[in-house]
């Protein structure tokens, strides 16, 4: 960029001389459109449960989600992302339960979709919800099996849109997943379930609150660096988002957030197709934490929400959506 302009004649201070006139200028807006809210299920009846390591999030039972559901549609959030807290009793090593037509996550879709709310529901394809070691897929010696895994993941994505989901989001990192569920989703003639991949998603120590929100943290043998991203790299990250596009994804996530802006930039600038981040529960709690405590201002959540769109995202999974959403409309 050539540099224009020198003191005294340019004064930048004067476009941000005032409230107006700062808003005049503003490069970027959040909006509730920006925004996919997480909602954690779990078994039960009439059941709201708080979450220790993240303070202000609940996990519902299927009864209750209507309300956080309709809450979220009337302030206008386009999407939102069910996971389950699935009982111990119904994992095994494969993790079968997740081809259960009336686990969790089934029923959650079916009662949302019930309800015919204008807001979109986004399922992720995984097995980790599901198996009694942790793993997004199969587990035989000390492997994760790929192909194995992926025909379960086809069969899940194609049970999901059963059920009524709108969007498949395969979280697994397995490699050939979106091409084969892309085509098991068309055999099937779900043309129009949208398809967004987690295309980056890094094996990151940002994780801890939400394993214990669905309670895969003690089960986690080992770690999940032979599926998910080194956190070294970048280049990488395109050419996994190169193969998903090619295989059929609508879009693309970038997974953690906030530590890898440079990550959704470059895919930004480099495939100009939509992109997603996932602010993830670490960043979350250690922002609300903070706030709790006093040591930075409530006004950081927009910061770090901010800091995600200027990088290049068309929304953001967060568990902020809410409150966010709620002050927007204000
Ligand atoms: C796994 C999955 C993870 C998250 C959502 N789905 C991470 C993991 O356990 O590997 C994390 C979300 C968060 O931390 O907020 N399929």
């Amino acid at each position: 960029m050539k540099i224009i302009g020198k003191y005294p004649e340019s004064r930048l201070r004067r476009n941000r001389k005032s409230d107006w006139a700062r808003r005049l200028v503003a490069e970027n807006n959040l909006t509730a459109n920006d925004l996919i809210l997480p909602i954690f299920i779990t078994e039960g009846n009439n059941k709201i449960q708080s979450i220790k390591t993240m303070p202000g999030i609940f996990r519902y039972s299927v009864d209750k989600i209507s309300y956080v559901v309709e809450k979220a549609s009337k302030l206008n959030i386009p999407l939102i992302a069910v996971f389950p807290n699935t009982p111990e009793k119904f994992k095994n090593k494969n993790g079968s339960e997740a081809l259960n037509e009336n686990n969790l996550v089934c029923r959650a879709i079916r009662k949302i979709k019930r309800n015919n709310f204008k807001i979109g529901v986004m399922a992720d394809v995984a097995l980790d919800p599901y198996t009694s070691h942790g793993h997004d897929g199969i587990l035989k010696k000390k492997e994760i099996l790929n192909d194995e895994t992926i025909e379960i993941l086809s069969k899940q994505a194609v049970l999901q849109a059963d059920m009524g989901c709108d969007v498949i989001a395969p979280s697994d990192m397995m490699d050939g997943r979106v091409g084969v569920i892309r085509k098991a989703l068309d055999n099937k003639n779900y043309k129009n379930v949208q398809i967004l991949s987690y295309s980056a998603k890094y094996a990151s120590n940002f994780y801890g609150p939400f394993r214990n929100a669905i309670g895969s943290n003690k089960k986690l043998k080992g770690d999940k660096k032979t599926y998910q991203m080194d956190f070294k790299n970048s280049n990488e990250a395109l050419r996994e988002v190169a193969l998903d596009i090619k295989e059929g994804a609508d879009f693309v996530m970038v997974k953690p957030a906030l530590p890898y802006l440079d990550v959704i930039k470059s895919i930004k600038e480099n495939f100009k197709i939509p992109v997603f981040g996932y602010q993830v529960s670490g960043e979350y709690s250690m922002i609300i934490n903070a706030i709790k405590k006093g040591i930075i201002d409530k006004n950081s959540i927009t910061e770090s929400l901010m800091s995600i769109k200027r990088a290049g995202t068309s929304a953001i999974v967060t568990y902020f959506a809410l409150e966010v959403a709620k002050n927007l409309k204000k």
